[in-house]
């Protein structure tokens, strides 16, 4: 076999189609076995186009400028990406490289490119799809590291806190049982009593904190447990008010209470009821200066449920804080001046309203100054995960 021969093979055989171009009349003048096949023509047939007329991107110009340039300044540099059409019509992405040969003849190779491209694209779709993982990854790391950094703050200003709140009546105890009991020969009778009274009252705070944060932990867990009668609000109110009459008393501050609609008793747990408005109505005396009005409001009229307003005329709660001071151990820095308390009343109240009672408890401002407290108790309690007891 002589070496043309032996060239044809490897040309026919050669995985790329491999096209001889006339450089003047732009048409195929041959072409390897490969390329009419892969273009689904015959040869005879394949010799009466022009590069122009199997594939779509390459207009007559182009092609007459790849074919013009001179032989010596032949470089491997033309290789264009283009869709090629079949003679059925299909058509597939190719490269083709077109090398100008001498004066006459320049070659086009055909490499089809369709397979290599969906990988391309399949790569980019998984490095965006990664890219995108790794983008939630890091947002999720720095809103972990932020919520870890917050519980953190929350977790040390509460210690401070509570070790504030701890060690005052815990001094009172210590202090007034030891002066006590040194100079219990030598006091007046009525002495003793006094220092016996700040004692208990020193107790009793010790007492509240302590049941605050089991009743908090309880009610995270889900551990609660509620026991549900029919009571009428307007009963547990007036308790409430009843028990805070000496303390509105020492302020001057007048509670008035408004009813609208008939009055009606709804399932609740009432201690857990009272304890909430215990801590609402508290809050609305201690956040008020002297002389002013707590105006408590009892809508009845809604079928769906009953809805209080506790509204206050203090300073209120700055904006920002009117979301955080749900969470426990928030106090906003507006009222840092007022003493007293660990911010744990507002948490428990959400909990035993939303979760207990399927309600909603929310805290805004009042026009014209002061905060405003209000609540919702459905008549039909939707969450039925509260535990009963
Ligand atoms: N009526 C109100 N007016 C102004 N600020 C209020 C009012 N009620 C609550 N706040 C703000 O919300 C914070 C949280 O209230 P919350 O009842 O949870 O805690 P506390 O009263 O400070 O302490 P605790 O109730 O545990 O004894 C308060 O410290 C205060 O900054
Ligand atoms: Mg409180």
């Amino acid at each position: 076999m002589d070496d043309i021969a032996l060239m044809k093979i490897a040309l026919d055989y050669a995985t790329d189609g491999v096209l001889l171009l006339s450089r003047n009349s732009m048409r195929i003048v041959s072409a390897s076995k490969s390329a009419y096949e892969t273009l689904g023509y015959s040869e005879a047939e394949l010799c009466e186009l022009g590069l122009c007329d199997i594939q779509k991107k390459l207009s007559k110009e182009d092609v007459k400028n790849y074919l013009s340039c001179n032989a010596e300044d032949n470089k491997l540099d033309k290789v264009i990406e283009v869709l090629i059409k079949k003679k059925d019509g299909e058509v597939f992405l190719a490269e083709i490289s077109i090398r100008v040969a001498n004066d006459e003849y320049a070659t086009a190779v055909i490499h089809n490119i369709e397979e290599r491209k969906k990988i391309e694209i399949e790569l980019e779709s998984y490095k965006d799809h990664l890219e995108m993982m790794i983008r939630v990854q890091t947002e999720d790391l720095v809103t972990a590291r932020d919520t870890a950094l917050s519980a953190e703050k929350a977790m040390s200003s509460f210690l401070a806190n509570m070790s504030h709140e701890l060690r005052t009546p815990l001094h009172g105890v210590l202090s007034f049982s030891s002066i006590a009991l040194k100079k219990i020969d030598v006091l007046p009778q009525e002495k003793i009593k006094s220092f016996l009274s700040e004692i208990h009252e020193s107790a009793e705070t010790l007492l509240k904190i302590l049941n605050d944060l089991l009743d908090l932990s309880k009610l995270k867990s889900g551990k609660m447990a509620y026991s549900y009668g029919e009571k009428n609000i307007v009963d547990i109110l007036g308790r409430v008010i009843r028990e805070m009459e000496i303390i509105c008393g020492y302020k001057n501050i007048c509670t008035n209470i408004h009813i609208t609609g008939n009055e009606k008793k709804i399932s609740i747990d009432a201690n857990r009821i009272l304890q909430v408005f215990r801590n609402i109505y508290s809050n609305a005396i201690k956040f008020s200066g002297e002389n002013g009005n707590v105006d408590f409001y009892i809508d009845y009229s809604g079928r769906a449920g009953v809805g209080i307003e506790i509204c206050d005329e203090g300073e209120g709660v700055p904006e920002d804080d009117l979301v955080r001071i749900f969470d426990p151990f928030i106090q906003s820095d507006a009222n840092s001046k007022t003493p007293g308390g660990t911010g744990l009343g507002l948490p428990i109240c959400k909990e035993i309203i939303e979760v207990g009672h399927g309600g909603r408890l929310e805290m805004n401002n009042r026009e014209g100054g002061g905060a405003c407290v209000c609540v919702f108790i459905p008549t039909e309690r939707l969450n039925k995960h509260a535990h009963v007891e």
